[in-house]
Formats: C-alpha cells, structure tokens, sequence
C-alpha cells in the first residue's frame, strides 16, 4: 500500500487548478513490493535459495531435548533492495509455529522444502524475519547418497551442512552465495556438550540445562554450520598464529577415541604451515570435531572441522585448507566446487612435499600416469559438472588438485605462490566464480591461459600432453 500512497499524492499535484508554484515537488515513487524469487538458478541444485533479500545475521536458538526433538527460534536479519510482498527460505521438516518480520504476525506456507513468507506489510531496508519451530529434525539424504544435515549420535545429535543439509536445522537462504555472520545458542541436559561454529562466548547452566553461545564474527555459507551435541570432551587451548595473532582452539573429542593428542597438537603446526602458503589464517578461532558419527566423510565446518573418527594427517590438513580456500574464499554456485575440493586436494600434495613426501610433480606424474585417458578420474571435468551427485568425485578432488599442479608446472613456482596468496587475499570472505580465478591467474601471471584452463577445467578425458616425464606442455 505505500506504493499506491505514493501515487495517489502524485495524482493530487496533478490536479488541475492547483496553483503551479505551490505544487510541491513529485516524490520519488517508491518502487512496489515485489514477490522474492523461490530459486537462485543454481546450476547443480535448482531449488535452493531465494532472491529479493540478502542475509546479513542468523541468530539462533535450539533446544535440544534428549529422545531428540528441538525447539528453536532463527532470527534472520535480512536487507531487500527493493521492498518485499513475499519470500521463500529454505526449511525441510520440522514444524512452524510463528512467524514475524519486523514483529508482526506474518503468513506463511510450506511447499516442499520451502517456507514461504507473506509480511503483514513489504520488507523493505533492513528487517527482521523470526521464525518459531519444532520438532525431531530429519537427516538429509544427498544426491550422491550420502547423509547431511541432522544426523542422530549415540550421545546427541550432529548438524553437517554441506551442501544443502542446514535447512534441516534451521530456516535459511540456503545458498553459498549468501554468506552472513551467526550466533548460535544450544541448550541441552548439562551432562552433554554442545560446539558450533566460531567463538564461545559464554556457557552457563540452569536448572539442569546448559547454554553454549557460539559466535561466528566473519561471514558464513549456510553449508558450513555446524552443530554437534552429545557427549564429548571438551579441550581448550590457544594457537599463536603468524605476526603474534592468538586464537582460541575449541575441539571436542568423543569419549572412546581418546584424547586425540597428536591431532591436537598438529592443529597448530598445520595452521601455521597453511598461513606460510596461503596467507593470513581468515578466522578468530579454531578447533575440531572429532566423533564416530558414520557419515564416511570429514567437513570443513567453518573454523571447527568436523572428522568421522580420528583423522589422519592429510585430512587435517585438507579440512584446514578448506578454511581459505572454500570457507572464506566461497564458490557462487555449486558447480564451482572445484575451488573448493581441488585447492584443498592440492593443499595435500603440498603439505606431504614439504614433509618428507613425493614433491607435487612427482605425485603428479604418478597420478597421470596410473590413470589412463579414459579412467573415471577424467570425466566430468571438474568446472562442467551437470549431476549433483558428481559433487565430491574424484574429477572435482583429484583432477581438480592436478589441474592446479599442472598450473603451477606451466607458470612457475613463485608466480602460482603469488597467485594462491593473492586470491585467499582479494577475495576474502567472498563468494567467487571459476572466471574469477581464471582472470586472476591471467593477470598474475600475463598470460593467456584461456586454452589452458579450457582444457583441464572443461574438457573431459585426460588432457594430452603430460605422457612423457620430461615434456612441458605449452598449451
Ligand atoms: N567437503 C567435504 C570435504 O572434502 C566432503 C563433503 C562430502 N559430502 C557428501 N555429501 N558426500 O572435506
Ligand atoms: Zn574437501
């Protein structure tokens, strides 16, 4: 209604008669509320997401009751460019109680695995959206077969978001190319231990209950949340990182697979190793997750790794590399998770060169060598995936991390240093594009690169050229 306002006092300063000289100044019209869109288009999961709005803040609060159901509030702080008559988050399950924008009653709608909200009156600016639920949330099944999202334990329950497995917990805009900063308050039975994201900011019990406020101060894809209740061991310490910045380390171990000293203790190290290659550490605090949970897979849960059991070396190190390149430098869209999964793959191969291992071209030959043209390791290409369930394959892990060793063959050591500096760098807490990074490699290094990425980014098959030990390629 404020757009009609707007042209009704138009259409009174028009009125004839009215003398000329006092007829005050036509107001800008108010744009009128538009319906936010229920989709970003991603390439790989098309109902994710919705448009119109940008979130800045989740807040949350979850009640976690023993037996498994939870009561939960998520407050969305959110901006819309132009004033809003609907918008759609994410949400699977659960059941919806309330929802407010901006303190008034809101209608709302549930249509798969969207929650679509009607304001009483257009969201416009900044405004707020709480949303009331509860339930005993579901697991996720992913279209590669594996669980995300809510995953029950033995002790508790497990919350692992990637890629669209959050909208288990909480409402969302479940895209990677929404990043926002969250707080996160759990309350469960004192006897259990409850770990998200970022810093903790307070812990206190009553009446039988603990809370555990948790903040994430840098912006953060809804894929990367985390929570994990239950029974663990809670080890605190501090990591002093490059230029005497100090973090604190959270990581909660479950009981019965010990104290997971010597991964506690190589945190440190490999954040510092990763700092020495990758630049400044992007975060203010750190940590692991370290359980049984059955999943089959570790995640780079921003600033608190989760791992399926005790992990060795290489997956720390490959979940840690992810807090550069992944967590704070984010792909847009799915279909980029290359930049994820092949910079933390060859993030490996650097770790295991600097410690005693094959150097990268070695394992890159290895690797060359050992799977032929048409071996699955080759198709798809890595950036021209068109099945979700490709997501986390070994094109997009291994191919991904070659491509970056065959990059770094044709353009030198100290240029492809600069390069991976500079794009943890510019991008920074950002959401990218394959053609991002293609134009930086170009501009760090001068080059045209264009057939070279072409090749090992978009074509499937193995790229030729690399048979013989001895031969650069060129091209
Ligand atoms: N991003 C995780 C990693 O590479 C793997 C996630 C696997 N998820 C899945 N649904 N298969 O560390
Ligand atoms: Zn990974």
């Amino acid at each position: 209604w404020a757009a009609l306002l707007t042209s009704t006092a138009v259409g009174l300063a028009l009125l004839p008669g009215a003398p000329a000289a006092a007829a005050p100044a036509v107001p800008a019209a108010k744009p009128a509320p538009v319906a936010g869109g229920q989709s970003v288009d991603d390439s790989l999961f098309p109902e994710i997401g919705g448009t119109g709005y940008d979130v800045r803040h989740y807040g949350i609060a979850l009640t976690y009751a023993t037996g498994g159901t939870i009561k939960a509030t998520t407050t969305i702080q959110a901006r819309a460019a132009r004033p809003l008559s609907e918008l759609t988050l994410d949400l699977e399950g659960l059941s919806v109680d309330r929802v407010t924008v901006d303190g008034r009653r809101a209608r709302f709608v549930r249509r798969d695995t969207k929650l679509v909200v009607t304001p009483a009156r257009a969201a416009s600016g900044r405004f707020t959206v709480e949303v009331r639920y509860h339930g005993r949330p579901t697991t996720h099944i992913d279209p590669d077969g594996a669980k995300d999202g809510w995953v029950p334990s033995a002790t508790g329950a497990t919350a692992l978001s990637e890629p669209v497995g959050a909208q288990t917990w909480f409402p969302n805009n479940n895209t990677p190319r929404d990043k926002a900063t969250f707080d996160v308050a759990i309350t469960a039975p004192k006897k259990l231990a409850a770990a998200s994201n970022g810093e903790l900011r307070s812990r206190r019990t009553r009446d039988g209950q603990t809370t555990w406020r948790w903040r994430q101060r840098q912006p953060m894809a809804t894929y990367l949340s985390l929570l994990a209740i239950g029974r663990f061991d809670v080890y605190r310490s501090t990591v002093a990182l490059a230029g005497g910045r100090t973090i604190p380390a959270w990581t909660f171990v479950e009981p019965g697979l010990g104290s997971a000293k010597a991964q506690r203790d190589l945190l440190p190290k490999v954040l510092r190793f990763s700092e020495k290659q990758y630049g400044r550490y992007p975060f203010s605090a750190t940590g692991m997750v370290i359980q049984d949970l059955g999943v089959g897979y570790a995640l780079e849960t921003q600033t608190r790794p989760f791992f399926d059991g005790v992990p060795d070396d290489a997956t720390l190190v490959h979940e840690l590399a992810h807090q550069w390149y992944g967590d704070s430098v984010t792909p847009r869209d799915w279909g980029d998770i290359w930049l994820n999964e092949g910079f933390a793959t060859y993030a490996e191969a650097n770790y295991a060169a600097e410690h005693g291992g094959p150097t990268t071209w070695q394992a890159f030959q290895q690797a060359y060598r050992a799977n032929g043209p048409g071996s699955d390791l080759w198709s798809p290409a890595p950036a021209a995936l068109t099945n979700p369930a490709d997501l986390f394959g070994s094109p997009v892990y291994e191919r991904g991390g070659l491509t970056l060793e065959a990059l770094r063959h044709r353009i030198g050591d100290e240029k492809m240093r600069t390069l991976l500096r500079a794009w943890a760098r510019q991008q920074a807490h950002g959401v990218v594009a394959t053609s991002d990074f293609i134009a930086l490699a170009e501009r760090t290094t001068g080059e045209n690169l264009g057939a070279f990425f072409a090749t090992w980014l978009y074509q499937e098959g193995r790229p030729a050229g690399y048979e013989d030990a001895g031969v650069t390629r060129v091209a």
